[in-house]
């Protein structure tokens, strides 16, 4: 085990009613808040009134339209209402798309030039204005973490942010807030949740601890996520869900490991090029990565996998049962309604070595458990043709 620091402040505020305390939670960061959502699906449910409603004593300026996979522009345009209105606070109210980009707008409101450059790495994050999260799908993380994906559509380039002041101040997680959302992106979701934790797990460094609560929270979401698609309004379900994914990327699963991931580099260039939804590209990706990478060195993490997340019995044949464990989640994957190819996506093999190569550069996979170079990655790619 490595040496870690582990300090996740965020107030999280989980259950039925939990945006009720928002206004006396607010008030201490100031006055002015800046009101970020997504496409609409706030305003549909209901969200949106209600969060105005409570409050009403403070001064909310907005910023809705933010896209699944949420753009730079939208970075700038959110930073440049911070400038000029003198905002106290951010409060995203949505997914990861939104809390990510209200991340960035945080860090961009201190930053005089393109908010690109934090991404590039041209500009640095010095600080940040306070966030504030009411989660409305359970995904990404993001509403406990401090990192922030944004893309930029002209490059097609999808990049990571990351900085201890865009963590969060506060989180509401009122699994009832996750009723609407649709099966493809509950289905999403959950894939990226698994996602978070399967990258972390399958990692060079041994660690007890963290592995045992990993694999907890793999069961969880194979348990959950068929019973919230069969009852979307189903409390214990999306309650279930919602804290494995904020549990799922919120560092605890990593602790004292190498951090060193590998299938979110090459979806994130499939979202960059494709603008793909992140949660099923991983659902594709990540099966095939683990038939790629099984071997001799790799064959007794596999075991473990299908033993203690997918509850075979230990047998002789370890690759037999290592299969197990991988064909186990592909067919999760596909049960609960996601792709299992590119085509799926309308995509084909015309951009895999572009694609590759800013993998292997921006994910430094040459580092990850099993070192990928460019050829990998396009075998790999290759393979969910
Ligand atoms: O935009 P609206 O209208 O709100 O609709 C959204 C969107 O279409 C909809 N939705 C969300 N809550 C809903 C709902 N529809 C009905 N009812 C509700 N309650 O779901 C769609 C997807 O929303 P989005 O915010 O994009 O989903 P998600 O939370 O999966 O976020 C994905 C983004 O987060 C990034 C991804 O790359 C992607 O850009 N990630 C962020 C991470 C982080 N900050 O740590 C880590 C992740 O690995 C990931 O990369
Ligand atoms: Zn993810």
């Amino acid at each position: 085990m490595n040496n870690f620091e582990f300090c996740v402040s965020t107030d999280v505020l989980f259950g039925k009613g939990q945006e009720e305390q928002l206004p006396a939670k607010l008030a201490s960061f100031g006055k002015k808040i800046l009101l970020t959502y997504g496409g609409g699906s706030i305003k549909k449910n209901g969200l949106y009134d209600k969060i105005k409603k409570l409050l009403s004593d403070f001064e909310i300026f907005e910023l809705g339209g933010i896209d699944p996979n949420p753009r730079v522009e939208s970075v700038n345009e959110g930073a440049d209402i911070c400038k000029r209105e003198g905002v106290d606070l951010i409060l995203a109210v949505g997914g990861g798309s939104t809390i990510d980009c209200s991340k960035a707008i945080a860090a961009a409101a201190f930053y005089d030039g393109d908010a690109w450059d934090l991404l590039t790495g041209k500009g640095r994050i010095t600080q940040a204005l306070p966030i504030a999260v009411v989660l409305t799908i359970a995904a990404t993380g993001s509403e406990m973490d401090c990192a922030a994906v944004i893309s930029n559509m002209d490059t097609n380039e999808k990049l990571l942010m990351g900085h201890p002041a865009l963590l969060p101040k506060i989180a509401v997680l009122n699994p009832e807030n996750t009723f609407t959302v649709p099966p493809y992106q509950t289905a999403s979701g959950s894939a990226d949740m698994m996602s978070h934790v399967i990258e972390s797990y399958f990692d060079t460094v041994e660690a007890f601890v963290p592995d045992a609560i990993a694999e907890g929270l793999l069961r969880s979401a194979i348990k959950y996520t068929p019973m919230a698609l069969e009852d979307p309004e189903n409390y214990e379900a999306r309650a279930q869900l919602m804290w494995t994914s904020s549990l799922a990327l919120n560092g605890i699963t990593s602790t004292g490991k190498s951090f060193m991931w590998s299938c979110h580099y090459i979806e994130h260039e499939l979202s960059a090029h494709y603008d793909i939804t992140h949660g099923a590209g991983l659902a594709m990706l990540t099966p095939k990565w683990m038939r790629y990478i099984l071997s001799d060195k790799t064959v007794d993490k596999f075991c473990d996998y299908a033993v203690n997340v997918w509850g075979f019995a230990r047998e002789d044949d370890t690759f037999a049962l290592a299969r197990k464990g991988i064909d186990a989640t592909e067919e999760f994957f596909e049960k609960i309604g996601l792709p299992s190819t590119l085509g799926e996506f309308g995509i084909d093999s015309s951009k895999f070595e572009q694609m590759a190569e800013k993998a292997v550069q921006v994910g430094c996979l040459k580092d990850a458990y099993v070192p990928l170079g460019k050829e990998d990655v396009i075998e790999i790619l290759r393979m969910c043709l």
